[in-house]
């Protein structure tokens, strides 16, 4: 088959993190003469908003629409605000494609040393609320400037956008034969949102009585990460908590270097996004040095995604070589290679598959 993708490379890092990703790919078609990749770039960037004062094009949606899958890299430079970068561009694709599960591995690969030194696996699946909750641009500021200054801030909790990321948990954990789904809370103080997420995931679980609920107040399960990662196969979390959370699983595993992610619209009446989960690090952009393996790791998770999770394995084992001889690794590794040597020697192993 032959797809085709959107890639948006981004500010920073991101363009140099992505160019190592398409490069797997293209690599993966000597493997399999039926699998093709078509590559559209779009330079919707903090560059472009300097431009044309706007992130992307008005009929930018439009032009992303009829892609298989969109690869991206990541937004943010200290010209343009944050709020335009991220509100003018990911969050249009992430809620206007519903993408509303983002789903983030922690997973520790072979050859990745652990800050936590029991040396227990870490290995599971975090789906994070993509489309509502804590993110929400509802609220305002009142009295500005003056002492008794306010902000507020809404959530946005349904039933219906909970109910969907719980099933999609679930199903994920049935498909995958992992034994429970652990549910982020905070009900105990928030207790109108978060009631709500309770209600509405304990009702989901009740169709799934082979798989076990379990849900602890995010304080205690971010130290529970730290404690006992190795007990945990699928979390389940809102936007804010699973935001945070998965860049603290991300830490347990290697780092930001080294985690990816998947905006994923399940009904797949739009084209899924994937993206490493962090930023545009600036402060080691233009430096060449910056970890590819988050994002072919990336790339990896859209091919699953479409179909090709034979080709996604290939990926995986391909970086856990890279990573377990331990010789072309970027300096958050540890090493002291560029990020397109890094990609150049993944291709290496791809094409040994
Ligand atoms: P960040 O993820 O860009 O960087 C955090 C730290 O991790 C930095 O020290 C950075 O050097 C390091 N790091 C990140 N990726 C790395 C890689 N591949 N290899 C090696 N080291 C890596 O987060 P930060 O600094 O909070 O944000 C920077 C900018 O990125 C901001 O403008 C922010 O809004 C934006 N951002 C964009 C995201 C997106 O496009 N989805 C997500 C997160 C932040
Ligand atoms: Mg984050």
């Amino acid at each position: 088959d032959t797809y085709q993708i959107a890639v948006i490379p981004g500010d920073g890092i991101g363009p140099d993190v992505t160019n190592e990703a398409m490069k797997v790919l293209e690599a993966l078609q000597e493997l399999d003469d039926a699998f093709e990749v078509n590559f559209k770039l779009f330079d919707w960037r903090s560059e472009y908003y300097l431009q044309h004062g706007q992130m992307m094009p008005d009929n930018g949606l439009d032009q992303l629409r009829e892609f298989d899958a969109i690869l991206f890299g990541a937004v943010g430079d200290a010209r343009v605000p944050d709020e335009i970068s991220i509100w003018q561009l990911i969050m249009p694709i992430r809620k206007q494609f519903q993408q509303y599960i983002n789903m983030r591995p922690i997973k520790k690969l072979a050859g990745i040393d652990s800050p936590l030194k029991n040396g227990s696996p870490i290995d599971f699946m975090v789906f994070r609320e993509n489309a509502e909750g804590e993110y929400s641009n509802i609220g305002g500021r009142l009295y500005q400037e003056q002492p008794q200054e306010m902000a507020i801030q809404n959530t946005v909790i349904t039933r219906q956008g909970v109910e969907r990321i719980a099933k999609y948990a679930f199903e994920y954990a049935k498909k995958n034969n992992k034994t429970k789904v652990t549910s982020a809370t905070k009900s105990n103080a928030i207790i109108h949102s978060m009631k709500l997420w309770d209600e509405a995931i304990e009702k989901v679980a009740v169709d799934y009585e082979e798989i076990a609920l379990e849900s602890y107040f995010i304080d205690a399960l971010a130290a529970y990460f730290v404690m006992r990662p190795e007990s945990f196969e699928v979390v389940v979390a809102s936007n804010l908590f699973g935001d945070i959370l998965t860049d603290l699983g991300a830490a347990l595993v290697g780092g930001l270097g080294v985690s990816p992610s998947g905006n994923i619209n399940p009904e797949r009446n739009f084209p899924s996004m994937f993206e490493a989960i962090h930023g545009s690090a600036p402060d080691i952009a233009g430096k060449g040095i910056a970890n590819p393996i988050a994002q072919i790791w990336s790339a990896a998770l859209m091919l699953e995604h479409l179909g090709r999770p034979d080709l996604a394995a290939a990926i995986v084992s391909s970086i856990e070589n890279v990573l377990q001889e331990g010789e072309v690794l970027t300096p958050d590794l540890g090493g002291n290679s560029t990020t397109s040597e890094v990609g150049d020697r993944i291709v290496e192993e791809v094409k040994k598959q």
